[in-house]
């Protein structure tokens, strides 16, 4: 693998060694001493033409610790507000030798389109409403961290599964490590024939929590939306909103996860978020060695 721009793209051997080389970074950034000197020749550029905290933060912590050096790009306060091109943007950062880009876009397939044009590694940060692979290797390494496997592990994704980049990369690197994943959303939120992913929908969340052993919580993407495609926001609430008491009815005790950033009392409670039983946090831990991993193993091929 040359670039790192969907889930789609990897096997389950490119998993696990994602996951095997963010085990040892995660030792080496609880050490006192954080940084490795692995990437020291090597410059990265993060290019942001879509908000973000999480990811934009984890990939500038995680190239750091690696001891890159980083540009940040955000296409708010650039040039692309003149009418400069995707093309010539990275063109003209690249002709000042860099030797990969982590880009986040708007448009579902930009760092694909990107990889045909430049010569530089490129990693997806999120394409629009296609993928998000670093965001699904996190959940996956995280829920591995919590039960000591995917594999076997009954995961269901709850929400905007319509315009979620985080529910197609999880979906696909969930079924690449042998988990049963269920969708459960409002129809209008469910893409038709997601079953040919190997998924089955459930549109009552009581029973889906009932199944599972780790449930998803997805953000709804209002940014995304048609309005008409939507239930009221009461309505959400009151279907596949997570709360405590829905918890607490269930006689086991699932694991609950977020991709952030969250709508406290949407999908998903505080109580319910700030709680035992979720890992919000631990992911975005958890984030950085697996970011650390990727960007180090597609380094590692430049070097070749
Ligand atoms: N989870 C995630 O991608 O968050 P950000 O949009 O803040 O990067």
């Amino acid at each position: 693998v040359d670039h790192l721009l969907g889930i789609k793209y990897l096997n389950k051997d490119d998993i696990d060694l994602i996951f095997k080389t963010a085990d040892h970074f995660k030792e080496v950034i609880n050490r006192p001493i954080k940084k490795v000197p692995s990437l020291r020749d090597i410059t990265i550029a993060n290019l942001f033409f879509e908000n973000s905290t999480r990811t934009r933060l984890s990939f500038e912590l995680a190239e750091k610790r690696l001891s890159a050096d980083v540009i940040n790009f955000s296409a708010a306060s650039s040039s692309v507000k003149k009418g400069e091109t995707l093309i010539d943007t990275v063109n003209n950062i690249l002709s000042m030798k860099v030797d990969m880009v982590v880009m986040r876009h708007p448009n579902p397939g930009a760092g694909i389109f990107l990889s045909k044009h430049v010569n530089a590694k490129i990693i997806n940060a999120g394409d629009g409403a296609h993928e998000h692979p670093t965001q699904a290797l996190l959940d996956s390494y995280s829920i591995r961290e919590k039960l000591g496997a995917v594999k076997g592990k009954r995961v269901v994704i709850v929400g905007d599964i319509l315009h979620s980049r985080v529910a197609l990369s999880n979906i696909f690197a969930l079924r690449l490590q042998g988990a049963e994943v269920k969708v459960c959303g409002p129809k209008t939120l469910i893409p038709k024939h997601i079953e040919s992913l190997g998924v089955e929908v459930e549109t009552n969340l009581q029973k889906a929590l009932q199944w599972c052993d780790v449930a998803n919580m997805l953000r709804v993407q209002n940014e995304r939306m048609d309005i008409s495609y939507f239930p009221s926001t009461r309505e959400y609430i009151q279907q596949f909103g997570l709360n405590k008491k829905m918890l607490d009815r269930l006689e086991k005790k699932i694991v609950v996860m977020h991709p952030g950033p969250i709508n406290r009392g949407v999908e998903i409670t505080s109580d319910v978020a700030d709680s035992d039983q979720a890992i919000i946090l631990d992911q975005v831990q958890n984030g950085v060695a697996v970011r650390m991993a990727v960007i180090y193993l597609l380094a590692s091929k430049i070097k070749q």
